[in-house]
């Protein structure tokens, strides 16, 4: 995926290029031959984001080789082979202060200083695992080719340059094998070590090898995974403290991004979580960077505000909505006196929409917001709709929260997560509780989540809720009508029992009937029962499909019992009848459905102020 358009993203990258392409400081490598024969005026730049877009100009698909870049990358191989602790015994991690190619072992044990200087990168290839020094390097193609996606080659006329002039990376070659940081022959370890750096790539290829690692070692192009998670942070420490040798104090000062050089005039630099950045311009000072490429990442970083240790604050936006139950209740119609109750005390469920990548500070201001006041809650609700990501840390907290929150007799659920299947399985293993862990998401919608926690409102409160109503007087539908009205309306209507699962309505039927609901529950489904979406549900002393008993219209949803149910149909034919016979009942029936379609009216205007007037 490139960019079509030129976008002010774009626009920069190009004024930079322009506006540095005139520099002419620092000096082509010569001390290994092949590299004096680069054209000294290239100058590519690519930006990769970590979803894998990427913005470039000039020669920023000019092949070179990758020199010591490639050294973070194959330490991330080694830790993958043998994790962290075997590591840290073959290099340390601390900056040297020296230069790339400084014989500098620890006294004591020999031991480099970090993977970045020759030293450590030598130390570190020799622990790639493999049968042989071509499956060494093999290996080390391959990894290059997850993060780039595209397999990789190395150019030979720079591998036999540096192979019969490398005798200094020889030399350290042999004092690690003195030192046993080496175990085999060192010749052959060093010649892969060669191999590695002569490795072909563009500027493309290293923003995509920074988006890999800004993505937790996914490639985001092509999905697959170039290093475990858990080592990217170790690799962007290295780059970090110790990628631009005896100028990364300087570096990280002035850009504060983990970055890494090479002698060929490569830089790559890696904003965590967010992009790469690959530049190639052949000058280098004499820290072995980059003269343009220095400065294309100091006006990224200082024009873009990118500095690490001074990240924008964010938090603030986690929190989308918050209502309580009395401002908003569920799709479930219930019968006025129930509803009633369920406004009265509906200050004691909350519900809060969440947005947006929850990691520690996003979840910590939503911790925050969800204990204060929640003495008060029965319980609590927290809809995961707008989130687009959750981190291990996050979970964890949130399941903390969930925790605190049972053992104080407060009912909590997470919805909507079907996005994020990673939040469950972090709770899951957080948790030992598989039956807690069942309750906690046990609900795939809000809507669904707030209609128990009502239920159970009216479980607590004074006001009985029946489970069937066979007089008439408890429907709408008949207010206002006198004794001998409701005996006729009695006799017109018909009885009608559903099992749960039955279709009540179906989409597009000719409306023929009003129902009364006398027990169980009913849902409405705009899609299929169970797949689309259920738009409300009608509780014991409700009516429905008023709808299209007053238009003549077609049915516009799936009306299915969900439980046992039982109705009293009411025959369209002889409601219009009673116009004729009883002009009084029919009027009065008549503005009852129109009282009962203002209520239902009244709620979706309710829903729609409350759902979009306290968005942030
Ligand atoms: O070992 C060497 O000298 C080269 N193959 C790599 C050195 C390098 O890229 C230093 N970086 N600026």
């Amino acid at each position: 995926m490139t960019a079509s358009h030129p976008s002010p993203i774009q626009s920069f990258l190009d004024a930079l290029h322009a506006r540095f392409a005139g520099v002419r400081d620092g000096q082509v490598a010569t001390y290994i031959p092949e590299l004096a024969k680069t054209d000294p005026d290239l100058f590519g730049i690519c930006l990769a984001t970590a979803d894998g877009f990427l913005y470039e100009v000039g020669d920023s698909r000019h092949e070179f080789t990758v020199q010591s870049i490639s050294k973070p990358f194959v330490y991330g191989l080694a830790l993958d082979d043998h994790g962290v602790e075997h590591m840290l015994t073959k290099t340390g991690v601390e900056p040297s202060g020296d230069a790339f190619n400084a014989i500098s072992l620890h006294t004591a044990t020999g031991r480099p200083f970090n993977p970045m200087i020759n030293a450590g990168a030598i130390a570190t290839t020799g622990q790639v695992k493999a049968d042989s020094p071509q499956h060494r390097v093999s290996r080390i193609l391959a990894m290059f080719g997850c993060y780039t996606g595209h397999p990789m080659r190395i150019d030979s006329a720079v591998f036999d340059s540096e192979s019969r002039t490398g005798h200094r990376n020889r030399a350290i070659g042999h004092l690690l094998r003195n030192f046993e940081i080496l175990d085999d022959d060192p010749t052959a370890t060093v010649d892969s070590y060669f191999q590695q750096c002569s490795i072909a790539v563009h500027c493309a290829d290293l923003a995509l090898m920074g988006a890999t690692l800004a993505n937790q070692g996914v490639n985001p192009v092509t999905g697959a995974r170039a290093i475990e998670e858990a080592h990217v942070e170790n690799v962007l420490s290295v780059m970090a403290s110790c990628g631009m040798y005896d100028f990364s104090g300087g570096w990280i000062y002035n850009v504060g991004m983990p970055a890494k050089s090479g002698v060929s005039g490569g830089v790559l630099a890696v904003l965590p979580g967010q992009f790469g950045i690959g530049i190639f311009s052949p000058r280098i000072d004499e820290q072995g960077n980059s003269v343009r490429a220095l400065k294309v990442c100091q006006e990224v970083s200082r024009a873009w505000e990118l500095h690490q240790f001074n990240p924008p604050y964010c938090p603030r936006s986690s929190r989308r909505l918050s209502y309580s139950c009395a401002e908003r209740n569920s799709s479930r119609i219930r019968h006025p006196r129930e509803l009633a109750c369920v406004r009265d005390n509906g200050s004691r469920v909350r519900v809060f929409e969440i947005q947006g990548n929850l990691a520690f500070a996003t979840t910590e201001s939503i911790i925050r917001d969800v204990i204060s006041g929640s003495g008060e809650q029965r319980s609590v609700i927290l809809d995961f709709h707008h989130v687009t990501a959750v981190n291990g840390a996050a979970a964890r907290l949130l399941a903390d929260l969930a925790t605190a929150m049972v053992q104080r007799g407060t009912a909590t659920f997470f919805t909507h997560t079907q996005g994020l299947p990673s939040l469950r399985q972090q709770v899951a293993a957080h948790w030992t509780d598989a039956v807690a862990v069942d309750r906690l998401f046990r609900f795939s919608t809000t809507d669904l989540a707030l209609e128990w926690c009502e239920d159970d409102l009216l479980r607590t409160t004074a006001i009985p809720v029946p489970s069937r109503v066979d007089d008439l007087r408890a429907f709408e539908i008949a207010a206002g009508l006198n004794e001998q009205e409701l005996e006729l309306l009695d006799v017109l209507l018909t009885r009608q029992r559903y099992s749960l699962g039955d279709f009540i309505i179906r989409r597009d039927a000719e409306a023929t009937n009003l129902f009364l609901i006398m027990s169980g529950v009913v849902g409405v489904w705009l899609g299929e029962p169970g797949t689309g979406s259920r738009a409300a549900s009608f509780s014991v002393g409700t009516m429905v499909g008023e709808l299209a008993f007053l238009d003549g219209a077609r049915r516009s949803a799936h009306v299915v019992a969900e439980s046992d149910v039982e109705c009293s149909l009411f025959d369209v034919a002889d409601f219009l009848r009673l116009q004729e016979s009883h002009p009084r009942t029919h009027a009065t029936i008549l503005r009852n459905l129109a009282v009962s379609l203002a209520t239902k009216l009244r709620k979706a205007n309710n829903d729609v102020s409350i759902l979009s007037a306290q968005r942030s």
